[in-house]
């Protein structure tokens, strides 16, 4: 692992424009629990019944009592680890330029990245879905399930279900940002919902580096991944982050 820490962190000071995808297992060390794997929340619940759209919409307030209320006390207790920290000190140091999360946690956000495309939504809003009018989660009274708006209307989370598609403005920019890139870390993703496990093949397609932290390996591992830095992605980011600045300073010498 330490050959390939060095190696990630000549990659990152060498490159011009450093875009990182991002999944569920970025979270991990922060609290969050994974969909996939063990201890995954879908060991717990069956995706297709709890995040599907057509279940969100035949019975609502199932849904907010299975998976989301679940999730809320994890969600704003929890907060950012080692790797969400790292990405911010990258940005600002200003190598990092976007990153691309297919969590809805808001924990690079809370660690200081400026530029994040949510891919899928964000938790920390909800739309009534007769007014359409939106309010901060934390602002909503959750002890009443499903949760109401004001006109009556029952709010859902701005977040992407199953059988939705993607906001054509994330998933446009997101793609300006894996082909623009010389360098995509793609961090804690099992790679295999689609479309955010497509944003490696394009930047590799368009000539960039793809480098991979995962303890485990992923299809994209040997095929579009150059490197798989393997092991959680707190403990490798915080050596990374380290690497980096000791390589920058000495370039400064
Ligand atoms: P997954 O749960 O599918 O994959 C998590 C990945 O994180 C796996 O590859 C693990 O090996 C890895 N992992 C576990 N612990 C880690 C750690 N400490 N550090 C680094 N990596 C670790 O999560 P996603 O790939 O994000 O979509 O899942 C993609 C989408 O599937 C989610 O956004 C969600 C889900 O269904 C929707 O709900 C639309």
């Amino acid at each position: 692992m330490e050959d390939f820490i060095k190696k990630t962190a000549e990659y990152i000071v060498s490159s011009k424009h450093v875009v990182a995808l991002t999944g569920a297992g970025i979270s991990v060390e922060s609290g969050i629990p994974p969909f996939r794997g063990k201890g995954g929340l879908w060991e717990k619940f069956d995706p297709m019944e709890v995040a599907h759209i057509d279940s969100f919409m035949n019975n609502p307030e199932k849904v907010w009592r299975l998976l989301i209320s679940e999730m809320k006390e994890l969600l704003v207790s929890a907060k950012p680890n080692a790797a969400h920290l790292g990405l911010a000190r990258l940005e600002e140091l200003g190598l990092l330029k976007t990153v691309i999360t297919q969590n809805i946690d808001g924990l690079h956000q809370m660690a200081g990245n400026k530029d994040v495309i949510e891919f899928h939504g964000s938790f920390a809003w909800l739309r009534c879905l007769d007014c359409g009018s939106r309010e901060q989660t934390v602002e909503v009274d959750l002890s009443h399930m499903p949760p109401r708006c004001d006109c009556g209307g029952i709010y859902r989370p701005e977040c992407v279900f199953f059988g939705e598609t993607i906001p054509m403005q994330d998933l446009d920019r997101s793609q300006i940002a894996a082909s623009t890139c010389d360098l995509m870390l793609v961090v804690g993703t099992s790679a295999i919902v689609q479309p955010a496990a497509f944003m490696p093949v394009i930047a590799k397609q368009s000539g960039a580096t793809v480098i991979e932290i995962n303890p485990e390996p992923t299809p994209l591992t040997g095929t579009t991944s150059t490197l798989l830095v393997q092991g959680k992605a707190g403990k490798a980011m915080r050596k990374i982050t380290a690497e980096v600045g000791r390589i920058i300073a000495e370039k400064q010498r």
